[in-house]
């Protein structure tokens, strides 16, 4: 799709979002067109949700391929029933707890929701976002809205109004600019229908935090290898992916930190350009070598790392290496979320130091 459209970009407040520019943006949602919106995730790239034209023009403006469903958006949590068939006790739990927040929900499909949304399938993934601009723009729209992030298929999520305007100048209607996303990787998408309820991407609401509500959790195992890609929802091995190719370290952190110190050499004298993404503390340890190296946050701070995350991905990529060495921080909290992201965008090529 060539870019067609005139983008216009609105500043908004990000606390207190002017009503004017939240009137002007919810009319382009009702008169069917797309409108690029922060949540406190990433940026969004909303229709609404009951226009499947409105949704079609979604795929296209992502290139994102038919069967991969979107999210659905409400403003309220009262809202559920207009587009879930039916809400288990459980659901009204999580919702309680976690919404306003970074919680997908998948629950049976309302008939009113359009195919396109849903990809066909007969559920629907649901959240209330908590970020000022979002929900005043879902509630100004008046309609439940449909929004995936806001980047072209298989590339890094937008966390600024930049990162949008990158990727979809002239493809979409408008995009609110409320400045940085405040948790930097997208939400959790929890299936609550299966038995014990299944992490199918983790998220901005952590694993800890579900379990502690739900008591058992599953967790989806990713594919791992480029030849084990399933088309299904929430499933694409390859995907968050920065140009450059990443290898991502487990392990100890000091033979990490040696592996990689001894892979980025080889590889630069191979000719092959090379940067490294590393926690704070780590820099130190590569400040011999000459390589491209970003500061991906406190180890002791993943919420932090989370916040920069994609944008040290980008930063890799617009230094122009063509490999990205990444150094594993854990699976606590948040951590889990960064490791998902890192593993995909790694397409499975994950090294464990012994
Ligand atoms: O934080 C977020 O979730 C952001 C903001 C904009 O809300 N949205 C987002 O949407 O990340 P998207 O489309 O990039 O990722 C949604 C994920 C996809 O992996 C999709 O396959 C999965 O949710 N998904 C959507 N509907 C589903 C369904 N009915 N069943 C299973 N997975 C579903
Ligand atoms: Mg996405």
């Amino acid at each position: 799709m060539a870019g067609t459209k005139i983008t216009a970009i609105l500043r908004v407040d990000p606390q207190q979002p002017e009503a004017a520019v939240i009137a002007r943006a919810a009319a382009v949602l009702r008169a069917g067109g797309l409108v690029a919106f922060p949540t406190e995730t990433v940026y969004g790239l909303g229709a609404n949700a009951l226009d499947s034209a409105a949704v079609q023009g979604i795929f296209a403006a992502k290139e994102r391929p038919a069967y991969d469903p979107l999210i659905v958006h409400l403003g309220q949590v009262a809202e559920l029933l207009q587009v879930a068939a039916t809400c288990p006790p459980v659901a009204e739990t999580l919702a309680a707890r976690f919404w306003p927040g970074s919680l997908t929900l998948v629950l049976p499909k309302h008939a009113r929701v359009p195919a396109v949304v849903t990809a066909g399938g007969e559920t629907v993934a649901v959240r209330v976002p908590q970020h000022p601009v979002a929900l005043a723009l879902i509630r100004a729209a008046g309609v439940p809205v449909a929004a995936p992030s806001a980047n072209r298929f298989g590339r890094l999520s937008p966390t600024c109004a930049a990162d949008v305007l990158a990727e979809l100048d002239g493809r979409v209607d408008l995009i609110l600019d409320a400045g940085p996303t405040p948790v930097g990787v997208e939400s959790t998408v929890l299936s609550l229908v299966t038995e014990p309820p299944t992490i199918l991407r983790p998220g901005g609401v952590s694993r800890e935090a579900l379990i502690e509500v739900l008591g058992p959790v599953a967790l989806l195992e990713q594919p791992v290898t480029a030849e084990q890609i399933a088309p299904a929802p929430g499933t694409l091995a390859q995907h968050y992916a920065p140009r450059a190719r990443l290898v991502l370290y487990q392990g100890e952190r000091r033979a990490v930190l040696a592996t990689m110190r001894e892979d980025a050499l080889a590889l630069q004298a191979q000719g092959v350009r090379v940067g490294l993404w590393l926690a704070d503390e780590d820099l130190p340890e590569v400040a011999a070598l000459d390589v491209f190296t970003v500061a991906a946050g406190p180890a002791a701070d993943l919420e932090q790392v989370a916040r920069q995350l994609f944008a040290t991905l980008r930063q890799l990529d617009e230094a122009g290496v063509a490999v990205i060495l990444a150094r594993d921080l854990g699976a606590q909290g948040i951590g889990l979320a960064i490791r998902d992201r890192l593993t995909r965008a790694a397409g499975g090529h994950v090294i464990q130091v012994a």
